[in-house]
């Protein structure tokens, strides 16, 4: 018998907003690309640090400081909750604090060290005030303020405008006064006022009470400390918080992935008037370095918020922080923007096609300008230079904040930018425009490229001069992955290029045959020189799609690469519905009542494109409103095969359950699922459910599936691992993804494994992931996988899901490459000797465990 099987699953105990574990059900996040060449620190000198901060040292012993006086720059510092949420302490808050002065970050101008939410005990103390957890901080918050003032540097708190925080611990709501004297004698300098369980009407009337009482109860208590508001912009704060907070939340919570930073950007660079010294627009902690964005994004990432005059707190590790994440923090120039003591947040001054340019004004006269390129192509982005409130003048200065170079363009501000990049330049009317070298644009064109296609993909590149004079020796080179062919058709270099004059250069891409379809990165790199300086070079980075076609067999299409994908919120999910920003968020397909474990979750307008290379015959797919959403949403679904629709379903509602297409896609080269948005508005979630593809003339499938338990006939022999710390089994018709019925799990507060052990080892050799689908009504963590693969403590064991939405359903997936063996154990697929899954606290519906 089993006794103590496997050990903790690793999260913090009481942690439904994570910190470990990835989002389950999400396959192929994108890790942090490699890096592209505008790399290193800022040339010029000058970055101003955190000026007028308020009061040095903290404490609330001073007389209070008004609160126009506090933040009269945008607040600078770390807090915990991006990368470790609930998991905090008082060593991770003092070594922090040492990094910054260690680091020279501190010098930098980063001050407050913040606490997020889960520092506090769960009931307040018999005197009615919160209390610190004593095993997270051993010495109190005021043992804490004291180290970490001690350091020259500042604290912060979190609370919540409502019975209870977002974690669960007590809340403020009713309770200001004393929360913000207690916040006070601990000489806390910066509170962050969440808004869970804020029991509102919803009004902003509610919204101005609740947050004007704790500022009020702060003055009282002796000022001095920053008020950050946190509730999501759901009332609008810009609108009525000017004298009640110094920075307020404008959007909903960042996350570490493209579309919420792009989103977040939308949202909060409308919203330039509203902010000045004092008080500040607050799109969400900084996510640099937490590994969901590529370098570029980053700097995209930190450049727009110092633009935006937003708050830099910095969310990740330090202590683990890569080069290149503190090289981003750390440049000079990028601080001294967002720290420009004039205090305004950038206009958009040009916006078309997801390609904008953005322009700050500056104490020193100069602008700020940033070409920002939230498209999936490398852009020029130009505009001219008084559109972005210069004065009139022949020739402009750009500073390039990234690289430290300095050139000249003419009239118009320009550059070519890379797909979700962001140039930025400190720019005024050019003094000596002969010293310094033309600007030259560098834009790019790629066709198609496809996986050992024998006539290769094209790529054009064009370099401009922008510049009055002349740009020497330009040379551009195209740099592809290991083993591609790159061969230029045309001269690819220029002795001399003068002013408006261009070099065009085709090129031809040859992408090996067995090339995997993914992104990949391709580097065009233009050197040249002109004025007093030396050599000039640009990195333009080019992200491009591999497609390949498909294998011949029944394909589902949720495994195939996609060529583009878009969708109107959020990502395209696969194998479960739309959830909303973040990828991962959705829950299991469900038309109708039935739950589909394949297919595509969208949002309309969406539309995917697949390359099929003439190769299939059918595509085959439920499609429906997903029954998530109600009966109100509304949709249409079409399948084109190159220009011909070939299904379409009309417009349907959530009221229709599921319809099933059949399209005839026989010799197309290109295969796009477009749902088009219904009369309902919004609010859709337009499912393609189990979608499959046959091509080659075989529909065998092409990934073989085998399931391992699917509780048709009763539990299956499943039981409990530990059965004395206890929960229970039984068979459902609840919740069922195969035939009619499932397992349901209930579990204890500490979790128990669940399955069995085999009555004849199995050979699961021919697998790489094994998975299983779960429904629940509880946050929190859950769902690790083990395979036995012995007797005793021989279990292998991988994953732990977050789950941030109570009633919830995913497909929980764990691959053999994420399942770790105990020390001298080795993961034996061929002889398997039992199988379990780990729930933890509450009612769990399970069913279909299946090896793929
Ligand atoms: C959210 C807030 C996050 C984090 C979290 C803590 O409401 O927006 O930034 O503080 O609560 O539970």
């Amino acid at each position: 018998m089993l006794t103590a099987g496997p050990a903790g699953c690793g999260g913090s105990d009481d942690d439904p907003h994570g910190g470990g574990g990835s989002a389950g059900g999400n396959e192929g996040g994108r890790g942090g690309e490699g890096g592209i060449g505008n790399e290193g620190g800022s040339g010029n000198e000058g970055g101003s640090g955190n000026e007028g901060g308020g009061d040095e040292g903290g404490g609330g012993s001073d007389a209070p400081t008004p609160i126009d006086q506090l933040a009269l720059t945008p607040p600078m510092g770390f807090n915990n909750w991006n990368a470790f949420g609930c998991s905090v302490n008082e060593e991770l808050i003092k070594e922090t604090a040492d990094f910054f002065v260690e680091s020279g970050l501190k010098d930098l101008g980063y001050t407050y060290v913040n606490i997020d939410d889960c520092w506090a005990l769960r009931e307040r103390g018999a005197d009615g005030k919160l209390v610190p957890d004593p095993e997270k901080f051993p010495n109190g918050i005021k043992g804490l303020a004291d180290y970490v003032h001690g350091q020259g540097l500042k604290l912060g708190i979190y609370g919540d405008a409502g019975t209870k925080t977002c974690a669960g611990y007590p809340g403020s709501l009713g309770h200001e006064q004393i929360d913000a004297q207690t916040w006070a004698a601990w000489g806390v300098d910066y509170l962050k006022y969440d808004n869970c369980y804020n029991e509102s009407d919803g009004s902003q009337e509610d919204y101005i009470r609740r947050y004007t009482a704790m500022r009020d109860a702060l003055d009282e208590a002796g000022g001095n400390i920053v008020y950050s508001i946190c509730e999501w912009g759901q009332s609008r704060p810009w609108e009525w918080a000017v004298g009640v907070g110094n920075l307020w939340r404008t959007t909903g919570d960042i996350s570490d992935n493209w579309s919420s930073l792009r989103s977040i950007i939308a949202t909060n660079v409308r919203l330039a008037q509203y902010a000045a010294p004092g008080h500040w627009n607050d799109p969400d902690m900084l996510e640099i370095g937490n590994g969901g964005m590529s370098l570029t994004e980053y700097r995209t990432h930190m450049g727009m918020w110092a633009m935006m005059a937003a708050p830099l707190i910095i969310g990740t590790d330090l202590r683990t922080a890569s080069a290149e994440t503190l090289s981003i923090l750390s440049n000079k120039e990028i601080i001294a923007i967002d720290q420009d003591p004039l205090g305004k947040q950038a206009t958009v001054v040009a916006d078309h096609d997801g390609l904008m340019v953005l322009s700050k004004p500056l104490a020193d006269g100069k602008r700020a300008i940033a070409l920002y390129n939230s498209t999936d192509s490398l852009a020029v982005i130009s505009v001219p230079a008084t559109d972005a409130g210069l004065a009139e003048a022949e020739v402009y200065q750009l500073d390039d904040v990234w690289t430290g170079h300095s050139v000249h363009s003419k009239g118009i501000l320009v550059a070519g930018v890379p797909a979700h990049g962001t140039a930025v330049y400190r720019v005024s009317p050019a003094p000596a425009p002969g010293t310094l070298a033309p600007a030259l644009s560098v834009g790019a064109a790629l066709g198609t490229l496809i996986s050992g296609h024998p006539e290769g993909a094209t790529l054009t590149t064009e370099v401009k001069n922008q510049g009055i004079s002349d740009a020497a020796g330009v040379k551009v080179d195209v740099t592809a992955p290991e083993g591609w062919g790159v061969v230029a058709e045309n001269p690819s270099s220029s002795a001399l290029l003068g002013s408006d004059a261009s070099l065009g250069t085709t090129w031809t891409i040859h992408v090996p045959e067995g090339t995997l379809a993914g992104r990949y990165t391709i580097l065009v790199t233009t050197t040249y020189s002109g004025g007093d300086g030396g050599e000039i070079s640009l990195s333009s980075e080019i992200v491009s799609v591999v497609v390949a076609a498909p294998r011949d067999g029944a394909t589902h299409l949720s495994k195939l690469y996609p060529f583009s994908s878009e969708n109107a919120v959020g990502p395209v999910e696969l194998d479960a519905s739309n959830g909303n920003e973040a990828p991962g968020d959705g829950n299991l397909i469900t038309l109708g009542g039935q739950v589909y474990t394949r297919g595509l979750g969208t949002h309309a307008a969406s539309e995917i494109v697949y390359y099929l290379g003439g190769r299939c015959s059918t595509l085959t797919t439920d499609v429906g409103i997903d029954d998530e959403v109600g009966e109100g949403g509304s949709a249409s679904f079409t399948v084109h095969a190159d220009d011909a629709v070939v299904a379409e379903s009309g417009p349907m509602t959530g009221a229709d359950g599921a319809k099933t297409l059949t399209a005839d896609v026989t010799g197309a080269t290109w295969l796009r699922l477009v749902a088009a948005p219904g009369d309902a508005g919004a609010g859709d979630h337009a499912d393609w459910a189990s979608p499959v593809l046959v091509c080659g003339g075989s529909s065998e499938p092409t990934t073989p599936e085998q399931t391992l338990f699917s509780f048709e006939s009763g539990t299956e022999g499943w039981g409990i691992a530990n059965a004395d710390t206890g929960g229970t089994v039984s068979r459902s018709s609840l919740f069922h993804t195969d035939g009619d019925h499932g397992l349901e799990v209930v579990a204890p507060t500490d979790g128990n494994w669940y399955g069995r052990a085999l009555d004849e080892p199995l050979d699961l050799s021919a697998y790489t992931t094994f998975k299983f689908d779960v429904k629940t009504g509880e946050t929190g963590t859950s769902g690790e996988i083990a395979l036995q693969v012995g007797e005793g403590d021989s279990w292998c064991q991988g994953g732990l899901w977050t789950w941030t939405n109570a009633s919830s359903s995913k497909t929980i997936r764990e691959s053999i490459s994420g399942i770790e063996c105990p020390h001298g154990v080795a993961l034996d697929l061929t002889r398997v000797t039992g199988i379990w899954v780990y729930l933890k606290g509450g009612t769990f519906h399970i069913d279909n465990l299946r090896a793929e």
